[in-house]
């Protein structure tokens, strides 16, 4: 018998497969609730707090439709126009935040700031994404690949995550791939190889779960890879890094001839998003004009192709994130 209530979501580390397992089956059951167009009351009464100190489109947008469909009320709360952090401390926020919200996500630098708040407000608090892990992301890109490959477990599936393999999406990975007993092979420069402390942290889980996790720079290790993962090669906060990452990233950039490498053509292609695919967005036409330099991590080709699943991902942001606040405040569900 499985029970989150009251659980803060700070890193996949903190929770076992069958708790992931829980959470995505709850995840399956609220999508299809809203298919079917049944209202929800599970989190009535529930006021919850969304705290960002980095730009966001989908996981903004993911708590605060979870929140209101399930009857509850969201406060999104914009960092840079708060005291928090910078006229008050984290701690101090975190017990004033308590006294009216139930629950409280926050998006931001340090993962210390979210498990500071989760240690000083005492109500639940999800990780929206910090430097180190993007937990809620592999919530919903687990569920895309349970629907994509319905016959074969996520135990038995190998991703391979390209590029940036030092970034927030390459740690959550490693951290989902550990718990679940999965296959994860990141490919990128040795520059940008996982830090060691997040890197063991990922091997401590592995070796208790029979998990694979593996880091290379060989293109032999992408072969029979259910999944090619990318994400940007400048994260939130590294912006000063433009030139010298498009250098040591140019190699990995997602082409038709790189799925080709899994020799699996079947191999379904993920990103987190936001992308860069094209020339519509102000960053790759900035990046190309004022130092001409490229930086986009995936071709169209390959990002509207048959295999790519991006848009299900971002979809189940929603449902995922809403099974998260469900299980973690809801007394009905527990
Ligand atoms: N994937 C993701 O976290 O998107 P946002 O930055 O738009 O929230
Ligand atoms: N690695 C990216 C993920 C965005 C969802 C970033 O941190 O900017």
């Amino acid at each position: 018998n499985i029970s989150l209530y009251n659980k803060s979501f700070l890193s996949l580390l903190d929770f076992t497969a069958n708790e992931i397992y829980y959470l995505l089956d709850l995840a399956t059951k609220l999508k299809l609730k809203r298919k079917q167009g049944i209202p929800g009351n599970l989190l009535q009464g529930k006021n919850i707090a969304l705290l960002f100190e980095k730009t966001s489109t989908r996981t903004r947008s993911a708590f605060e439709i979870g929140v209101i469909e399930e009857g509850g009320y969201p406060s999104f709360i914009d960092i840079s126009s708060s005291q928090f952090g910078k006229k008050e401390s984290v701690e101090d926020s975190a017990k004033v935040l308590a006294g009216y919200f139930h629950a409280i996500e926050f998006r931001g630098y340090a993962q210390k700031t979210v498990e500071d708040l989760a240690k000083y407000s005492g109500i639940p608090v999800y990780n929206g994404l910090t430097d180190e892990d993007h937990p809620t992301q592999i919530l919903a890109d687990l569920l895309t690949i349970q629907e994509k490959l319905p016959h074969k477990p996520l135990s038995e599936i190998k991703v391979a995550y390209i590029g940036d393999t030092r970034n927030n999406m390459a740690n959550a990975w490693m951290y989902g791939c550990a718990k679940l007993g999965m296959h994860f092979v990141g490919f990128g420069p040795k520059e940008l190889h996982p830090k060691d402390e997040f890197m063991n942290k990922a091997l401590a889980a592995a070796n208790k779960n029979g998990a694979k996790i593996e880091i290379s720079s060989d293109p032999l290790c992408l072969k029979n890879a259910d999944v090619i993962y990318t994400d940007v090669w400048v994260s939130m906060g590294e912006e000063h890094e433009l030139q010298k990452r498009a250098s040591l990233l140019k190699d990995y950039k997602i082409t038709p001839e790189l799925m080709n490498a899994t020799q699996n053509p079947n191999t379904l292609f993920m990103h987190c998003l936001p992308a860069f695919h094209d020339d519509h967005t102000l960053a790759v036409k900035k990046a190309s004009e004022e130092y001409g330099i490229d930086i986009k991590e995936v071709s169209d080709e390959v990002f509207r192709s048959k295999n790519s699943i991006v848009f299900e991902q971002a979809e189940n942001r929603l449902h995922t994130i809403k099974a998260l606040l469900v299980a973690t405040l809801s007394p009905q569900q527990n």
